[in-house]
């Protein structure tokens, strides 16, 4: 018996030095520790050891045990040991951390833009985009702006190019009734239409002095509706469903009489906003609007004997802070966060 117990200690330590990886140690310990291995069989055999030997055998039985374990301890450890406590574990049901990581969003001018844009949209009016860098004929010739136009003014603009210098001086526009022209053009050049109802959100720069309305740089969404017949009813009708879709059922609106070189007649256009929670709210201009001038429509291609239309451009940032009650439009612009968050 006691050799038999040595051959189970010496097979087992050399074994064990053998296993190179934890299937092998896995199979070593149901081999020599598991409940149908070697030591569990050689203790089955106890009670067959003479009397006065036995507790000599069980003694030694023991010590085996004992140096089997903690051999296949230290092996399990140097082989390194995935499952052990020192190790790091992947616990996927623990719950995730509490605190979370602050989240961007997009700038409320971005979102009042595409939400006026969806307005419209469900109006029946497509996108159109146009350039921020133009040229002097999109934003002041093609729009009936003439030359000694004081609009033209190199202090009331941002030109890139000198005026007088070249024949198309560049500038960053002024306003995106830019787009209205491109849109007409290449509705001709590519037969498209008209009809066309389109409206184009964009950046506009104008050299003013910045305060609690004015900025060198804003937004403004532009309109233009050209159809058959289309008529001043059709422009108010329009603005009005804009008004109480955006702004709520008891929306007022109302159509000053005005002035712009590219629409006749032109009118400007004003809600009734509370521009704070705490006033009471009056009338706000939100920008101008009018029936597109014939002139206009005829430089674009378009024979103002069979069309007719309407156009309307809005400031984006006016709008939102009606719809959101912002005091100040350098809000806007000054990317104070704590101010951005309540958005
Ligand atoms: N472009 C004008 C501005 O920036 C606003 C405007 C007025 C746009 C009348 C229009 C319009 O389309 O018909 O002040």
């Amino acid at each position: 018996m006691q050799e038999q117990l040595n051959q189970i200690e010496q097979s087992g330590l050399a074994e064990l030095a053998g296993a190179a990886d934890h299937a092998a140690l896995d199979a070593w310990k149901g081999a020599y520790l598991g409940p149908k291995g070697r030591l569990k069989a050689a203790m089955a055999g106890l009670k067959d050891v003479p009397k006065e030997d036995k507790p000599a055998v069980g003694q030694r039985l023991n010590q085996i045990k004992v140096a089997l374990e903690s051999a296949f301890e230290a092996r399990k450890s140097t082989l390194g040991d995935a499952t052990s406590d020192t190790a790091p574990r992947l616990d996927l049901t623990e719950p995730g951390l509490l605190e979370s990581h602050a989240l961007g969003r997009r700038h409320i001018i971005m979102r009042v833009r595409e939400e006026l844009v969806e307005v419209f949209a469900r109006m029946g009016f497509d996108v159109a985009q146009g350039p921020e860098l133009e040229d002097d004929e999109h934003n002041f010739v093609k729009l009936n702006i003439p030359p000694a136009h004081p609009a033209r003014e190199p202090i009331d603009n941002f030109y890139v190019d000198q005026p007088g210098q070249v024949s198309t001086p560049r500038m960053l526009r002024s306003q995106t009734s830019t787009v209205q022209i491109r849109v007409m053009e290449d509705a001709v050049a590519k037969g498209w239409g008209p009809p066309l109802k389109v409206v184009s959100p964009g950046r506009v720069y104008r050299p003013d002095t910045v305060d609690a309305t004015h900025s060198f740089m804003f937004h403004q969404i532009e309109g233009l509706y050209i159809d058959r017949g289309v008529t001043m009813a059709d422009l108010k009708t329009t603005l009005f469903q804009f008004a109480r879709a955006y702004f709520g059922r008891d929306a007022e609106i109302r159509l000053r009489p005005s002035f712009f070189p590219f629409t006749e007649p032109s009118a400007e256009f004003d809600m009734k906003i509370a521009l704070r929670p705490d006033q009471p709210a009056k009338w706000v201009e939100l920008g101008g609007c009018g029936m597109v001038d014939p002139a206009v429509l005829e430089v674009c291609g378009l024979d103002p004997e069979v069309w007719t239309g309407f156009a309307f451009g809005f400031g984006i940032e006016r709008i939102a802070m009606g719809r959101y009650g912002i005091p100040d439009i350098r809000m806007l612009f000054e990317n104070d966060v704590r101010f951005l968050e309540q958005l």
